[in-house]
């Protein structure tokens, strides 16, 4: 069976692309068979893959470009992961519409925890938050992680720090190791299992 994931926010900048990609990279590891599907028109995910390619870093899964109706075709991987767009609310619909489970990629903060808020409240979903590109100790961190929790939002354990190792990953088939990514993609599948 395939399990299908989203990985969605309304907010641009918080991470889903990067979500999408070291997820991916880190299921492989793991010996899972990986498909991404890129239904963002920007086709960050697609230019990902090529640029790694280019660079002799080729990803070790394939990307394809998606549109409302391929998100929901059947295939054989093991995992598919689906990238999606900030706005064009009728594609992120058929992703979430397409997925067994939702990845909230979300940043400390305020705005990113209101805009995340929303994106959670209209879904109809088994979802998760997970908090991106976090600054360890900070009293930021500490709220968003009090509030989620307060309103009982379901959430990754593991946080994803910022990193320039995660920012500079980008366009090749490289998982930082101080990313968590592994963390998370661990607990991805534990939570489907
Ligand atoms: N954990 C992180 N640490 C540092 N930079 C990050 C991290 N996650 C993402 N970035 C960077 O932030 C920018 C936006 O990330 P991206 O994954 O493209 O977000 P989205 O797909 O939500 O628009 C990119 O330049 C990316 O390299
Ligand atoms: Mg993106």
């Amino acid at each position: 069976m395939t399990h299908v994931v989203a990985v969605i926010n309304t907010k641009g900048g918080v991470g889903k692309t990067t979500t999408v990609m070291e997820m991916g990279l880190t299921l492989h590891q793991m010996g899972e068979s990986v498909l991404v599907r890129d239904a963002d028109p920007q086709g960050n995910s697609w230019d990902w893959a090529k640029d790694a390619k280019e660079s002799q870093h080729a990803l070790p899964f394939t990307v394809e470009i998606a549109n409302k109706k391929s998100l929901s075709m059947p295939t054989e991987q093991d995992w598919v992961i689906i990238d999606t767009p900030p706005s064009l609310v009728d594609t992120i619909q058929a992703a979430v519409d397409a997925s067994e489970f939702v990845i909230v990629p979300m940043s400390p903060s305020d705005m990113d925890y209101r805009r995340t808020m929303e994106t959670i409240r209209q879904l109809d979903k088994d979802a998760s938050v997970l908090i991106t590109k976090a600054r360890f100790k900070t009293i930021q961190l500490a709220q968003v992680v009090a509030d989620l929790d307060d309103q009982k939002i379901g959430r990754f354990d593991t946080i994803i720090p910022l990193r320039e190792s995660v920012n500079r990953s980008a366009g090749t088939n490289i998982v930082p190791t101080d990313s968590n990514y592994q963390a998370a993609a661990q607990e991805l599948v534990e939570g489907l299992r």
